[in-house]
């Protein structure tokens, strides 16, 4: 039976180690504020020039290397961010050419912050029905330079960090679906109506006779704005079922699973999800706390943390989930 599996994972962030307390000084927060409402206790933002596709240049060189692969055998690259170089071509572009591998397919996703489950998602269903064997699957962000930072922006600003996380997703025939390693399933799902709940509205078509003029830099609509509130509401629903929904097309509990690594939006939320679910805390590997919320590089990254920190063995049953801006949501159980 011909399924994909993860071969490999690799995670680079920026050296810019931000504390809340550097935030601080710079608006109106506190080191306690974001703690209690959020977990999170540092991230990294650039220093310098970097863009998005030199963090994931560094994550996917790491993760190709141990694949035990060369880059030329990479057959299709797939890159979610919010993040982009430049509006266009897609980020994909951009890190095919500093990975020197020309002629294979680049796909931008932009899916937020489910959009490494929607990459490893369009990964698994080329590799499933035999068009590439050997696939690279990013999720990078450098949110830092996109950031409003000063007191109206705050609510947002303290939320993110910069970083990226990759895997090499393989093909491979597996003979015993119970206890090989492979991608078990992937749901995905959207609900448009929420689009302006979490966005950017600006620069785009969207707004008035210019894709981005004076008014729209003068009202602010070039940094993102969030409804905290109603994304939490949300966030705490659809994750569960997407989670319940991956699950039982597998015909598992949640006892099941051996490591549950979510997205990192908020340590509440899933703090929540592990008391509905009744996970023990030492089964969901969260990194918030270090990294912040990095959006399309938060399960990568988890990911690779995980197998650095030897909480993931070659084996375990892992269940990833999602939410994000759009809304988007979506879940990924596989045998790691
Ligand atoms: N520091 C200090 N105070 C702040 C800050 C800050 N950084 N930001 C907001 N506040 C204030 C607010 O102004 C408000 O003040 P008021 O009561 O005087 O009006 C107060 O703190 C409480 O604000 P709330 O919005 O009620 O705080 P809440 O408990 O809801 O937490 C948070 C806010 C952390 C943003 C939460 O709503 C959340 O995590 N939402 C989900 C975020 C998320 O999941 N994003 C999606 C992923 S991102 C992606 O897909 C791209």
């Amino acid at each position: 039976m011909l399924r994909s599996r993860i071969l490999s994972t690799g995670m680079h962030v920026p050296e810019g180690l931000v504390t809340n307390h550097d935030l601080a000084r710079i608006m109106d927060t506190s080191d306690e504020w974001i703690r209690q409402r959020t977990g999170i206790e540092q991230r990294y933002w650039v220093k310098g020039n970097e863009a998005t596709s030199d963090l994931a240049l560094r994550a996917s060189e790491i993760a190709i290397e141990r694949a035990g692969l060369q880059k030329h055998q990479i057959e299709m690259i797939i890159l979610a961010t919010l993040s982009p170089d430049h509006e266009f071509p897609g980020t994909a572009c951009f890190l095919q050419k500093k990975l020197g591998i020309p002629g294979i397919p680049a796909l931008d996703v932009r899916q937020q912050c489910t959009g490494f489950l929607y990459s490893l998602s369009i990964a698994d269903q080329f590799i499933r029905n035999g068009v590439y064997r050997n696939i690279l699957v990013v999720g990078a962000e450098v949110h830092s330079k996109g950031l409003e930072k000063n007191d109206r922006g705050r609510d947002v600003t303290v939320l993110f960090g910069d970083g990226a996380g990759a895997v090499v997703l393989g093909a491979v025939d597996i003979r015993d679906p119970k206890s090989e390693p492979h991608i078990l399933s992937t749901h995905l799902h959207a609900d448009g109506a929420f689009a302006e709940e979490l966005w950017t509205p600006a620069p785009g078509t969207g707004n008035s006779s210019e894709r981005v003029g004076a008014s729209e830099l003068e009202n602010g609509l070039h940094w993102p704005k969030m409804n905290g509130k109603t994304v939490f509401m949300h966030a705490v629903k659809r994750m569960p079922e997407a989670l319940i929904e991956g699950l039982k097309a597998n015909g598992l509990t949640p006892s099941d699973i051996d490591l549950f690594v979510f997205h990192q939006a908020n340590l509440r939320i899933n703090d929540m999800i592990a008391k509905q679910f009744e996970i023990p805390e030492e089964k969901v590997f969260n990194t918030i706390q270090k990294f912040a919320n990095t959006t399309a590089a938060t399960i990568p990254i988890g990911l690779d943390e995980a197998v650095r920190t030897g909480k993931l063995k070659k084996g375990m049953l892992v269940a990833s989930a999602a939410f994000g801006s759009g809304f988007t949501w979506a879940s990924a159980i596989y045998r790691f």
